[in-house]
Order: structure tokens, then C-alpha cells, then sequence
């Protein structure tokens, strides 16, 4: 997963940090900012032009000083632009700091030939008082680009994240998950199936012991993987405790993803606690195993595969 970032300046440099931080790998293309080079060093990322790009699977343009030439551009190149929607164009917080306005935003949109008039991707908005500095701006609007990448990838799908899950399988979390107003996931690990969840706007409950049992061996530096993966997250709540236990917490939700304990014993127990505190759809990962197939087959018959998903809906 490579993220090309043409960035430059104090919110390059945050961006690409945050990047770094998100476990990407990065090549930065700059308008020769001798201080995003020097960190760029720190951190080892390479340092290219745009005839060096190569592959890539997205390219972010935060605050890039040029207009990318046609012949680069492509339909996986997005753009940050603070307050869009009032301040298209150049110098946005030059004109946001004069006419003394109080909420400001950042975007994300796709990049097209027509500058800053790509789709809209994601929004975040804040308020501040009336401004007078450029550093004052973005000492509070800062914060709002990482939130602003965050959900942007989780809306983009790009999932870097270590784990078990198809491309079709997230596929289709994702696009279930769009559908329902809240979703309980029961086995998280590093969160590669609950950013996809994540990304569909609905409410996930994330339920992991973050032990493994016999067959997988999970850390406290998965637990911390996860964190780091799914934090900056509205839309989740994390519980760390045994699916049948904490079930008793909670009340009937829209759609049950079950990928946790995968022995017989584990897969019947979760499923007697879900089946009935489930409203539209219950699902699991791993149908491919024995134990697993003979636990669903003996509950239900189900009414899809996808992958090895199997789908039941109420
Ligand atoms: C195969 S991994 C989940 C993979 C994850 N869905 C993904 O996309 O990468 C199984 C997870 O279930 C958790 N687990 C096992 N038994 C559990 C139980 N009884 N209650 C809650 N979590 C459990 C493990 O700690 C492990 O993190």
C-alpha cells in the first residue's frame, strides 16, 4: 500500500507524520521545503518527482504549490483544501483571516483537471474566533486534517491492515454494514474488518478478548495495532471482554459479524448469544473450516456465502 503525499510546509509535515504513524509507506513529492526533506529523512521516506511516481494506490496533494500537469493525473489522486466551500482557489485562509470568519473547514475532494472542482470526499468543520495569523489557523484546524485523512481512507477503503479478510469479504462488510444502523463485530484483532465496517457510517461495537485462544496467539501490541488503526473513530465503541459475556450488555443491533472464538463449542456459543439480539442479518468469517460450517449448519440454514462468509438474514 504506497501513498504518494506532495506536501510541503508545517501541515505537510504533521500530514506526513500522521501517515508514518498510520503504518503507510510514503513517498513525498515536494516543492523543494528544505524542512519537510529533513523529516522526511528522519523517517526514511523517499523523496521523488512526479516522473517518479510509479504505482501507487493513492495520491494525497496537501497544500501542493503547482497545478499537477494532465499527463500525471489519474483517478486516485485526492486533495486537502481548507475551507472549500467558501474559499475555492488560492490563499483560502488568507481571505478566511480578512473577512473574519468564524467556521472554518477542511476537505478532501478528488483531484481533477479543473482545479478543486472534484467531488467532494469528506468534510470537517470548526468553529474559531476571528483570526488574525495563518498559525493561528492551523494551530486549530490541525487536528481536523488527521481526522479529515482518517474517515477520507475509511471512505476510500484503503485498508493496509493485517489480516485474514478477502478483498470481496470487506467488500461486502462494507457495503451490509451502509445498509444498518448499527453493527456488534466479535473478533477484531488488528481491525481489518472493523475499518471496513467503519467506513460504512454505521455504529460498530467491537467485542475481542485480545488474548487468541489455541489456534491464534494475540498481544497487548495487537490491542495497541488496533487502537492505532481504528482511532479517530465516531462511530466506534471498543470492549474488550468474551463475546458470551459481554453480550449481556448489550441490546438488539441491525447486524452481528461473528469471527472470534472459530472452535465448534466457540462458534455455537456465539451464535446462541447473537442469533437473538440480531434484527436484519447474522454473519461469520471461516465457513471454510469444519467446525465452524458444522456450529452454522446446525443452528440454520444459511442464505449466502461470500467468500468464506456465511450470511444469515432474519
Ligand atoms: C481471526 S481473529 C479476528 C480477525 C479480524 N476480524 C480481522 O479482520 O483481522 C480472531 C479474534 O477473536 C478474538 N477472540 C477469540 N475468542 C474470543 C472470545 N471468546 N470473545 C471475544 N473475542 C475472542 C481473538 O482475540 C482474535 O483477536
Amino acid at each position: 500500500m504506497t501513498i504518494i503525499l506532495y506536501a510541503n510546509r508545517n501541515t505537510g509535515i504533521c500530514v506526513l507524520s500522521y501517515l508514518i504513524a498510520k503504518g503507510y509507506l510514503v513517498k513525498l513529492i515536494t516543492d523543494d521545503d528544505a524542512d519537510i526533506i529533513t523529516v522526511a529523512n528522519y523517517y526514511g521516506v523517499e523523496v521523488i518527482t512526479f516522473e517518479e511516481m510509479g504505482d501507487y494506490d493513492l495520491f494525497i496533494c496537501c497544500h501542493g504549490r503547482k497545478i499537477i500537469a494532465d499527463k500525471y493525473l489519474s483517478d486516485k489522486m485526492i486533495n486537502i483544501h481548507p475551507c472549500l466551500f467558501k474559499y475555492k482557489g488560492h490563499n483560502p485562509v488568507e481571505r478566511y483571516i480578512k473577512n473574519k470568519d468564524t467556521v472554518g473547514s477542511v476537505e478532501s475532494l478528488y483531484l481533477t483537471a479543473e482545479v478543486d472542482a472534484g467531488e467532494v470526499i469528506c468534510r470537517e468543520e470548526f468553529e474559531t474566533p476571528v483570526i488574525e495569523t495563518y498559525a493561528e489557523f492551523y494551530n486549530i484546524a490541525l487536528p481536523y486534517y488527521f481526522k479529515l485523512i482518517h474517515e477520507t481512507l475509511l471512505k476510500l477503503k484503503i485498508n493496509n491492515i493485517e489480516g485474514w479478510m478477502s478483498e470481496d469479504e470487506l467488500e461486502f462488510l462494507y457495503d451490509t454494514a451502509k445498509k444498518m444502523k448499527d453493527v456488534v463485530e466479535i473478533g477484531s484483532y488488528k481491525g481489518k474488518s472493523t475499518v471496513a465496517l467503519l467506513g460504512s457510517g454505521a455504529k460498530v461495537i467491537a467485542i475481542d478478548t485480545w488474548e487468541g485462544n489455541d489456534d491464534l496467539k494475540v498481544t497487548n501490541r495487537d490491542y495497541y495495532e488496533f487502537l492505532k488503526n481504528t482511532g479517530g473513530s465516531d462511530n466506534l465503541t471498543t470492549i474488550v471482554g468474551d463475546s458470551v459475556e459481554r453480550s449481556k450488555d448489550i441490546d438488539d443491533v441491525d447486524m452481528v459479524f461473528l469471527d472470534g472464538d472459530h472452535s465448534y463449542e466457540g462458534v455455537k456459543r456465539d451464535i446462541e448469544a447473537w442469533l437473538p439480539k440480531t434484527k436484519k442479518l447474522i454473519c461469520g468469517h471461516d465457513y471454510d473450516l469444519p467446525e465452524v460450517k458444522q456450529a452454522v449448519d446446525e443452528a440454520f440454514k444459511i442464505d449466502e456465502l461470500i467468500g468464506s462468509i456465511w450470511i444469515k438474514r432474519i
